[in-house]
């Protein structure tokens, strides 16, 4: 865990973490160009919740145009930007906030790499539509020259006792021993009442998200910025992975959370959850209402594990 140092309320160069109470683009008129190696934000998305008025549809994209053409400018060429979004909501009517933000980023140059699925299990329960269960984080970068670090990232093998089983290497273990590239479909339980992470706000996103971003697109002491902090999530992140974390958030009672909680996270005394804890299962925890009452246990399937049994031992015997 990195050293206790102070939080800064301006931006500077010089400092480790800076939370801005105010508009991200005051924040972001005092850094400097090219300094920034990373931005992750998850905007507002214009749903009317307690910290947005909603906008109309050409206001939000005016107001999200301005913020993405400023972190551009202060962004260095290794750089990349994770814009982390889900959908709007119109009577029923869903308008997927990605599409619509896409042409801000080409037209200011950007190269997308990868638009990241975010899945998780709870949310609302529509009657009319299937329910939400994910949202994107759309990856661009500045130039073709961008930090991509995948082994303090990789997950388990499927099978690492997996051998070559001809030709030179014969024998060998045949998967990468340090883990796989996790892919773009990610799932990650969403901050609901039940993680430990959990706090007033209502649209967190997890640490072990933010972690995976900025373990892979950034090197020690970089700066990662967030425009719009929430309770200070992407900072949590920077700092326990000994990066640099700035943002704006405009919303007091926000602010003196994110405050507390880097703070917590600088002592190595804010509850995260890992990405090594497996996804929470009930059935498999036993817990309680997890059965149908209305509903007999089905009777075990022998016939099937007869059948299996059987095929085994033909294909033994062909051997
Ligand atoms: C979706 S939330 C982000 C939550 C954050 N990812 C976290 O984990 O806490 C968006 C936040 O942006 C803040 N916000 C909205 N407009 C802003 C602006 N112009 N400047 C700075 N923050 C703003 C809202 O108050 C809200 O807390």
């Amino acid at each position: 865990m990195s050293e206790v140092f102070h939080i800064a309320k301006h931006f500077s160069i010089s400092e480790r973490a800076v939370v801005f109470e105010g508009d991200c683009l005051e924040l972001l008129k005092n850094v400097p160009s090219d300094s920034i190696q990373l931005i992750i934000t998850s905007p507002p998305y214009n749903l009317g919740k307690e910290y947005e008025r909603k906008l109309k549809p050409e206001e939000y994209f005016d107001q999200q145009r301005k913020v993405i053409t400023e972190c551009s400018r202060v962004l260095n060429k290794t750089g990349s930007i994770c814009w982390q979004v889900g959908n709007f909501v119109d009577s029923s009517s869903i308008i997927p906030i990605d599409n619509i933000l896409y042409p801000i980023f080409r037209d200011l140059g950007f190269k997308m790499r990868n638009r990241i699925i975010w899945h998780f299990e709870h949310g609302l329960h529509a009657s009319k539509r299937f329910s939400g269960r994910y949202e994107t984080i759309l990856w661009f970068t500045k130039t073709d020259d961008y930090v991509f670090n995948l082994d303090p990232i990789r997950v388990p093998q499927k099978y690492p006792g997996k051998k070559f089983f001809k030709g030179p290497k014969k024998g060998q273990y045949s998967s990468n021993p340090l883990g796989k590239n996790p892919g773009d479909l990610w799932i990650f339980p969403n901050v609901k009442s039940n993680h430990v992470e959990k706090t007033i706000h209502p649209c967190q996103f997890p640490v072990e998200l933010v972690d995976r971003l900025v373990l892979s697109m950034t090197n020690q002491n970089d700066w990662v910025l967030d425009p719009f902090l929430g309770v200070g999530t992407t900072i949590v992140s920077a700092i326990r992975n000994n990066r640099r974390g700035a943002g704006a958030e405009i919303v007091k009672k926000y602010v003196t959370i994110a405050h507390d909680r880097i703070s917590k996270a600088q002592k190595g005394r804010l509850p995260i959850r890992l990405y090594t804890q497996p996804v929470f299962d009930p059935q498999y925890a036993g817990k309680n209402l997890t059965n149908a009452p209305w509903l007999k246990p089905l009777p075990q399937d022998n016939g099937q594990l007869k059948l299996m049994e059987k095929a085994g031992n033909l294909y033994r015997k062909a051997k």
